[in-house]
């Protein structure tokens, strides 16, 4: 920080004509206003942050901006108010000035058509807010399943030295003396309810436990998975993932960051210099250890394609390649049976990554200048017996699933890939399995169907969920997990093989594939010309996903849909305004991350 002040209170350097700002200028003078003459764009800016009280010797210090993703919509992050002031607390002690500023809250029951539509505008705000405004680094706080990757992905193409800071899982509930929490168990409880196994008093009382506390959903869902993948990358502290949000801990994680982003100021190194190829092969070994969700690989993709030096060298086989010898380890819903507060009381990420220590790139570099090694060795291995009842982390040699918890499907129903929690498949014989399909053209045709007494669907029926693509329904909406048909759930069937172009909650489970590209609105799409009555081939262990229609037939019935109908899919939506034409318009396929093309880093 040369350039800047020394702490002293004296400032009349900045007035000093004959002393041009640099370019690369730290603290309040960089990233000027644009006046046409920067010492007066200096003088300005400083007229109005005095204005909040600032002392010149506070506005000397390395300025650390914290993300606030605040809202009352977000009860995933009730707890931001104190984890600011936390953040605060340990920029302050380490000699830094903390400003938080605003960018949007999205939360997944209150962000219509999906909070996925959303995530890339979020990526925007974060990405120019945080090139916007003199940070010198930026502590990015949030957990709901959409807000760390859209953080990551802005954070990545600002540059700027980045920390995260998540805002911890919320405590599980109880009914009738067993634990519930979202949202595993509120699908679980809702399919009984449909079933007419559990009447509506009973799902009303469960309706008030299943999230007893703030925080994020308090399973293996989206938003602890992409906490556990931060620890992976590096870009936060070994033991910030797990801490339950109304605990103490979570408090004193937030101080740690505090000081932490302090100290990434003064190494001036943006994420893209922080994280590397190896960076990613860790948190995806990471994400298929913890059976995390399948929307982490959107993500995941969507956060590389954002990186110029790693872009193009991982792709969705990299997962498959990496979950074949990589075993799941912790037992937690929906793959298991625990709640991420056992996870925590089991040792939480550094009891997990001193287990992964073989497979892993130990020399890949965290935000807080140490290598991912020597993190781990820093953090004692916490001591809790094997056989305690509250750990619920497998050693290495004694996985809870042997490998590839997340699988990568290829074959003609899916030339570029899709994805399949095999972890989380309840009947295992459905891992391998062949039927005919029973396809619903989108969500609206199924939510009309799918309860119908006389549809003509069996147990052994492949369902199809058509056109919720990231152009086909504009979010690619978690709607892959179809309801098993109620005539059958009647009849005890808990679980069917189930494919769609759309995505599915992390915290859901079942034999689901997910994800299918291209989508049914591509004009090449196979998804999208599958027909009832077809037969699909499934095969985890080979990883072939087949429609057996001959292939001439399938190309006629392409040309034909491209004939009969010019306007599906982007076509469809070239006029339509705002944000949801910039949406249809620009959005990539889902293996790509179903980011927008002119926010990657290879552009448009
Ligand atoms: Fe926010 Fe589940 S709804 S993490």
């Amino acid at each position: 920080m040369a350039e800047q002040n020394d702490h002293t209170g004296s400032s009349n350097a900045d007035y000093d004509l004959n002393i041009p700002i640099p370019s690369n200028a730290s603290g309040l003078r960089q990233g000027l206003t644009s006046y046409g003459d920067a010492h007066f764009s200096l003088f300005l800016r400083k007229v109005f942050i005095k204005a909040l009280g600032y002392s010149d010797d506070a506005l000397s210090r390395p300025i650390i901006g914290i993300v606030n993703t605040y809202s009352s919509f977000n009860p995933c992050h009730a707890n931001i108010p104190q984890l600011i002031e936390a953040t605060k607390r340990g920029v302050q002690l380490s000699g830094g000035l903390a400003v938080d500023f605003p960018t949007i809250s999205l939360h997944e029951s209150f962000a219509s058509p999906t909070s996925m539509f959303l995530r890339n505008l979020m990526s925007m705000d974060t990405e120019e807010m945080v090139r916007a405004q003199p940070c010198d680094a930026v502590v990015l706080l949030g957990g709901c399943d959409k807000t760390t990757p859209a953080q990551l992905m802005g954070g990545i193409s600002a540059n700027k030295p980045i920390v995260h800071l998540v805002t911890g899982p919320m405590m599980p509930g109880s009914h009738r003396g067993a634990r519930i929490g979202a949202c595993t168990d509120c699908r679980n409880n809702w399919a009984k309810f449909r079933a007419g196994t559990i009447d509506v008093e009973e799902i009303s009382a469960i309706n008030d436990e299943l999230a007893p506390t703030a925080g994020t959903c308090g399973v293996m869902g989206t938003a602890s998975t992409m906490a556990c993948v931060l620890v992976g990358l590096g870009m936060m502290p070994i033991k910030s993932a797990t801490a339950p949000a109304v605990s103490s801990a979570r408090l004193r994680i937030a101080e740690e960051t505090g000081k932490l982003a302090v100290r990434a100021a003064a190494t001036k190194l943006g994420p893209q210099q922080v994280l590397s190829r190896e960076s990613f092969l860790n948190a995806i070994t990471v994400l298929q250890a913890i059976g995390g969700s399948t929307n982490a690989v959107v993500h995941l993709m969507a956060i590389i394609g954002r990186h110029p030096q790693v872009a193009g060298t991982i792709d969705l086989n990299t997962f498959d390649e990496i979950g074949r010898k990589t075993p799941l380890l912790v037992d937690l819903k929906p793959s298991g049976e625990n709640y991420m507060t056992d996870f925590h009381n089991s040792g939480g990420m550094p009891a997990l990554l001193h287990e992964l220590k073989p497979l892993l790139h130990l020399n890949a570099r965290t935000v807080s200048g140490k290598s991912l090694g020597e993190e781990i060795e820093s953090a004692p291995r916490p001591y809790v017996p094997r056989d305690s009842p509250v750990n619920c982390i497998h050693p290495l040699g004694e996985p809870l699933y042997p490998a590839s918890s997340i699988v990568v499907l290829k074959g003609n129903l899916a030339p570029d890939g899709a994805v399949m929690k095999a972890s989380a498949s309840k009947y295992r014989s459905l891992l391998r399995h062949q039927g005919q399909a029973v396809v619903f053209t989108n969500s609206a045709d199924m939510a009309q169907r799918i309860d119908d007494p006389d549809l003509d669907v069996h147990a052994d029926s492949v369902l199809v969920l058509q056109n919720i693509g990231p152009i086909g329904n504009p979010g690619m909406p978690e709607a892959g997990l179809i309801p098993i048909p109620r005539k059958l759930s009647e009849q005890g069937v808990q679980d069917m093989l189930r494919l769609s172009d759309g995505r599915m909650s992390g915290t859901a489970g079942g034999t689901i594939v997910l994800h299918i590209s291209p989508e049914s609105a591509h004009a090449e799409s196979v998804l999208g010309v599958v027909r009832t009555g077809d037969v699909i081939e499934c095969d985890a262990e080979t990883r072939k996903l087949q429609l057996h229609v001959p292939e001439d037939e399938i190309r006629l019935r392409i040309e034909a849909r491209k004939t009969e109908s010019k306007t599906f899919g982007k076509a469809a939506q070239e006029h339509t305004r705002g944000y949801r034409g910039l949406y249809v318009r620009s959005v990539n396929q889902s293996h790509q991350g179903a980011d927008f093309d002119f926010l990657t880093a290879a552009g448009p």
